[in-house]
């Protein structure tokens, strides 16, 4: 249960409800597969970053972006990042004011940044010389603008615990400048004689699915030793806090979370008054979202294992093959049932990485026709699917109060022929 979204209740007969709406019911009435968000979890999670870490906070839009979601993290009082052009038009499309948008990237077009300039954005994250150039260039073409507020981001040199993809504070990365070379003392400088910018302070991320506090504090040791001296306004510690995927893991809370980040950042003696704020992604959204799929094909191989098919797999949810990762699985229809069977879930899709759940613990009874729910899927799930295969991408429900709202539409035969000439 702990793995299941804020709002999850068993009834008498065992079966599942997220948001007052019951799981079977949703899967006939939308299909399968299907992405179910609890708002009642994302609005909480939104709200506790804003506490936390105050005005500023943003929530990292690449690990779920939809109109609705934009909307959702906005009206909660959160800023949002956005780390591409098409973010950064979905935000504007929901309505969120460009004040409210920190621009990312470590190479964004002159079209991205010259869209980001036009919308007025509430800050952007200069990674490289050749940005800071772009930008230089771009302003002085535009010399009456508002000037506008960069933040600079630096590489700590910390090698966060988690997967080497999703890496991005050690030395040898393609983002920001390094703190230990001196290229982030040389960006400071170069920024600073730049009259057509107001460099605001200094941005770090260190990586994605980091659980333990220690790579946090050293990052922020850096981070704050570095910029302490600089006296600038603003630090921004990136996101990248882990959360719980499968039984027996625990992660820090969003509050654990900048509780130590700002003990570390004090003990390196940053000013007292600089706003430090964060951009969560996988915090905010992850375990607000399970999927439901339908059990196609099961197959019994003697000695070997038992292969449990559903209805998507690598394309609704590509973490498994890229990552490794592990999710847990259980039946709606009887969500407490003890699940002494080992099977492995995969997809439908023509390739043996193909795989939902490793090593999957299930219901005795689990068959074909079955329910299944995989939870914690709802960060870098839908934002990763493909239509590899041609196969549609699922629709996306929030459900709150007893009433589901579908927010993003699932795909048609159509939508996969519309870019065909
Ligand atoms: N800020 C920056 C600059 C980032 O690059 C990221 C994530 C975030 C914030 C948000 O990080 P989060 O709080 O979500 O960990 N596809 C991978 C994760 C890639 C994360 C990329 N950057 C996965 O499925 O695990």
């Amino acid at each position: 249960m702990s793995l299941l979204p804020e709002t999850a209740a068993v009834d008498s007969a065992g079966r599942l409800s997220v948001g007052g709406v019951d799981l079977l019911e949703l899967a006939e009435r939308h299909g399968t597969p299907l992405f179910v968000y609890d708002e009642a979890h994302l609005r909480a999670r939104c709200a506790e970053a804003v506490a936390a870490f105050g005005d500023g906070v943003a929530y990292a839009t690449k690990a779920f972006l939809c109109k609705a979601m934009a909307r959702l993290a906005h009206e909660e009082g959160m800023c949002l990042d956005v780390a591409t052009g098409g973010e950064l038009e979905v935000a504007l499309a929901a309505g969120v004011p460009a004040s409210r948008l920190v621009l990312h990237g470590n190479n964004k077009s002159e079209r991205e940044l010259g869209r980001a300039l036009e919308v007025g954005m509430g800050r952007i994250v200069v990674d490289s010389f050749d940005e800071i150039a772009l930008v230089g260039r771009l302003t002085e073409e535009r010399a009456r603008g508002a000037r506008p507020k960069v933040l600079l981001r630096v590489t700590p040199g910390v090698e966060a615990h988690t997967h080497e993809f999703v890496r991005t504070g050690q030395e040898d990365t393609k983002f920001g400048f390094s703190v230990a070379s001196g290229a982030a003392a040389r960006a400071v400088a170069a920024l600073e004689l730049m009259g057509g910018v107001e460099l605001v302070g200094v941005h770090a991320h260190i990586g994605s699915q980091v659980f333990d506090a220690e790579s946090f504090e050293s990052a922020a040791e850096v981070l704050g030793g570095f910029a302490a001296p600089l006296g600038l306004p603003e630090l921004v510690v990136g996101g990248g806090l882990g959360v719980a995927y499968v039984q027996g893991e625990h992660a820090p809370t969003i509050s654990e979370w900048a509780g130590a980040t700002r003990a570390a950042l004090a003990k390196v003696g940053l000013p007292v008054g600089t706003r430090v704020t964060a951009e969560p992604g996988r915090a905010i959204v992850a375990s607000a979202a399970i999927t439901l799929y339908r059990v196609g094909t099961i197959k019994e191989l003697p000695g070997i294992r038992t292969y449990v098919a559903v209805d998507g797999g690598m394309s609704d949810n590509p973490r498994p093959v890229l990552y490794g990762s592990g999710y847990e699985a259980f039946l709606p229809r009887e969500a407490t049932a003890p699940r002494p069977r080992t099977v492995r879930i995969v997809g439908k899709h023509c390739e043996t990485g193909d795989v939902v759940v490793d090593e999957a613990h299930v219901p005795a009874d689990l068959t074909g026709g079955d329910v299944l729910a995989t939870p914690v899927t709802g960060a870098y799930g839908y934002s990763m699917a493909s239509n590899y295969n041609k196969v549609p991408r699922p629709p996306v429900v929030f459900v709150q109060g007893g009433v589901e709202r579908v927010v993003v539409r699932g795909e048609t035969v159509d939508d996969l022929l519309r870019l065909d000439a």
